[in-house]
């Protein structure tokens, strides 16, 4: 039996995101120069370094059996993947964008006018339901420009800070979908075993960069209250403390949740409240 093959972005951004989570999932491969594969170690594994636009469509045609890229990669090339698991990065949104000084205020109001993008599929799919006739440029980068250049009067390109559009002078008219970075996997791959092991390591990550570890003591009395408000993953985990009328309490807690979350317990009177940084899980 051959190796399981995933298919990761060679370049860009996607491509950062991707060999770091691999490399804290424990998938320890070693890219040399600027060649197309590695091997996994210790797993029968090989990495394929692609273009991401192409992961999706060589995913679909079984060339690999799993790949990392975007979900707007994955609609825009129109294929059959299954996604195995949205890993929680590289969250963008594809939005119509016309010049910050524009008259143009709706979608109908760009019907005659050139749309330069990248996502021609996406793009043409959206004007044709919102009854806008536009003449499509399709291009592959540096579409944030196009306008400057004359070549159109409005793009559709995707905004993650912004930073972009503000250099360019560029307001959003509309915003078409919300994207992240995904574990797709071809449909007939024949790995199921080294696949769901992928999937369970790269799961374990994901909820891991999601979440901190909360531990906090607080009276006995007031535990059905600090339940409600750290209800953890499944369940906190309680334990006695040295004064029966306290107790110790240990919890999942959203990351982005822990600031506000550890106010609150305060206020309630928890003390000891340490929030610990969780690197892997299996849960
Ligand atoms: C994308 C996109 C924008 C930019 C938006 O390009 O095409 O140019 O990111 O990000 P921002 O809102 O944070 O400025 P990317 O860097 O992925 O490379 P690309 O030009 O190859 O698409």
């Amino acid at each position: 039996m051959t190796n399981l093959r995933i298919g990761i972005p060679s370049k860009g951004r996607l491509s950062e995101l991707a060999t770091e989570i691999m490399h804290q999932a424990g998938l320890s491969f070693r890219r040399q120069d600027r060649s197309l594969f590695a091997r996994v170690a210790d797993l029968p594994v090989d990495i394929t370094f692609l273009r991401p636009d192409d992961i999706p469509v060589l995913c679909a045609e079984g060339a690999i059996d799993m790949g990392i890229t975007g979900s707007d990669l994955v609609l825009e090339a129109n294929v059959d993947v299954a996604t195995r698991l949205e890993l929680g990065v590289g969250r963008c949104r594809l939005a119509v964008c016309v010049p910050d000084d524009a008259k143009i205020t709706t979608i109908e109001g760009l019907d005659g006018c050139r749309v330069a993008t990248s996502f021609p599929r996406i793009t043409a799919g959206y004007f044709q339901q919102h009854n806008a006739k536009v003449h499509l440029v399709p291009l592959t980068g540096s579409v944030e420009v196009m306008i400057a250049l004359g070549v159109a009067d409005a793009i559709v390109d995707l905004v993650e800070t912004g930073s972009t559009l503000a250099a360019n002078r560029l307001a959003i008219l509309d915003e078409i979908g919300r994207y992240e970075t995904l574990l797709i996997q071809n449909r007939a791959c024949r790995h199921n075993g080294p696949a769901d092991r992928i999937v369970r390591r790269l799961e374990g990550v994901v909820i891991a960069r999601a979440y901190s570890l909360l531990e906090y003591n607080i009276p006995r009395a007031k535990l059905a209250e600090v339940e409600k408000i750290t209800p953890g993953f499944r369940s906190p985990t309680i334990n006695p403390l040295e004064d029966s009328e306290w107790c110790a309490v240990r919890v999942m807690v959203k990351r982005k949740e822990v600031i506000d979350v550890m106010e609150k317990l305060e206020a309630l009177g928890a003390s000891a409240i340490l929030e610990t940084q969780i690197n892997n899980c299996r849960l």
